[in-house]
């Protein structure tokens, strides 16, 4: 059974190889001082940067920037960023870059005018703003977190070893978003294929979790399907836009809320990925690659329906004459040859994780209570030694 919700999204999407078009309209709704945020050096080389300057500079803004932003972008850039955005008196954060750099704004944005301390506040304490929050634009030039229309801000602290995710409410997430899928075509393969992967495991995080028959579940299964397809001719040529154009919409609903209604969800391949991200720096989608299939292979006996449906519904494979403990092997080993074919780090050896860390990547490791099996830290500590 579908569970009650609410369901309501305030991002505003701008789709298509013309939505750049549509930021002068936008940028009349907001005051006269932008704080331009990026990473390291992408969007100057693509060119987007210097469009972007031109642009704010024909309406009048007066522009400010972070640059810099790193991939698991930092509390220490936080602090840093924040000090230039109070400096600015920043009416807009526009962020151009990938997850990191909205994850990032949107982490500014609440801590632009918080008196307390923002990685205690949100990260520990897990508090709601409740201060003034400056708005985020986001323009996207890597698909996979969905960031662009979420309140998710994910921070790490490499002091305290922790990569830890806040999910923001409504007034957080980005006003409005524009998506180019041409915009994602300078990305290396790496990064390419790291975001596809993250895109598949947000909708298996929401997919792997109860038994009942919503329709949540089958959105999922035509998500992941196009993913999928589409997936496999980017790998292959990545110039291709409409397949570009496919990753980029299906990386969106994939984590904007939509696929989680109404059902429960299970998110603890990112939870491992996360305390290994801490401990590594890793890739993103390259930490959830690691360690799914020995962690879907340890909790398939618990949903085995699920995990035989995932086979029939998602890979195509046939059911006649299976049990669905074959159907589900079946379909675990599909998803396998796919993350092969996308070349995606399939231990987390490859990713610097050593021996000695794995302790306390386990510690590090929330243990949530969805999916079909709460784990033990014992349990953790086998996933992740059979991800090695
Ligand atoms: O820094 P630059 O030079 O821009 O280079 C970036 C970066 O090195 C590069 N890149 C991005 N667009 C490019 C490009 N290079 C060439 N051409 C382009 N068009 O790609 C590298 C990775 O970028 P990053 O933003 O770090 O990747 P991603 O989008 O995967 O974001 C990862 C972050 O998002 C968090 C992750 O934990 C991680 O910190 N997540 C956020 C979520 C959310 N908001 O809901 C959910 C996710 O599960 C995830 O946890
Ligand atoms: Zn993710």
């Amino acid at each position: 059974m579908l569970g009650n919700f609410c369901y309501h999204n305030p991002t505003k999407l701008y789709f298509g190889d013309d939505s750049l078009t549509y930021l002068r309209d936008e940028l009349k709704n907001y005051g006269s001082n932008v704080l331009l945020v990026y990473g390291g050096g992408s969007v100057k080389k693509s060119g987007l940067y210097y469009e972007l300057l031109g642009m704010l500079a024909k309406c009048g803004k007066n522009v400010a920037e972070v640059s810099g932003v790193m991939p698991n972008p930092t509390v220490e850039k936080l602090i840093e960023g924040t000090a230039i955005a109070r400096e600015h008196n920043t009416d807009l954060i526009l962020a151009v870059g990938g997850g990191s750099v909205c994850d990032y704004s949107k982490a500014l944005s609440v801590s632009v005018h918080c008196a307390d301390d923002p990685w205690q506040k949100y990260y520990i304490r897990f508090e709601e703003p409740d201060c003034r929050i400056v708005p985020v634009g986001c323009i996207l030039t890597m698909a996979g977190t969905g960031s662009e229309m979420n309140g998710g801000a994910v921070i790490t602290n490499h002091d305290s070893k922790l990569k830890i995710g806040h999910v923001f409410g409504e007034d957080v997430m980005p006003k409005f978003s524009i998506l180019n899928p041409r915009y994602t075509m300078t990305l290396p393969k790496y990064q390419m294929c790291a975001g596809i992967y993250d895109i598949m495991n947000h909708i298996c995080e929401q997919y792997f979790s109860g038994e009942d028959d919503n329709t949540s579940d089958y959105i999922s299964e035509g998500l992941m399907r196009s993913l999928i397809h589409s997936s496999r001719i980017a790998v292959n040529n990545m110039q291709d836009y409409e397949a570009r154009s496919n990753i980029m919409w299906t990386a969106t609903w994939a984590l904007n809320t939509l696929v989680s209604r109404g059902k429960s969800t299970d998110w603890m391949v990112h939870m491992l990925g996360q305390s290994v991200g801490a401990y590594t720096d890793a890739t993103h989608g390259m930490t959830l690659a690691a360690v799914s299939l020995p962690y879907y292979r340890f909790i398939m006996p618990f949903g085995l329906k699920k995990f035989a449906r995932f086979a029939v519904e998602v890979w195509g494979v046939s059911a006649e004459g299976k049990t669905y403990r074959e159907l589900a092997e079946e379909g675990l080993s599909a998803m396998e040859i796919w993350m092969k074919e996308l070349g995606l780090v399939m231990s987390l050896r490859e990713l610097g994780v050593t021996e000695d860390m794995i302790e306390g990547i386990a510690d590090g490791t929330f243990i949530l209570e969805g999916g079909y099996k709460v784990l033990s830290r014992d349990e953790v500590i086998h996933i992740l030694k059979e991800s090695m």
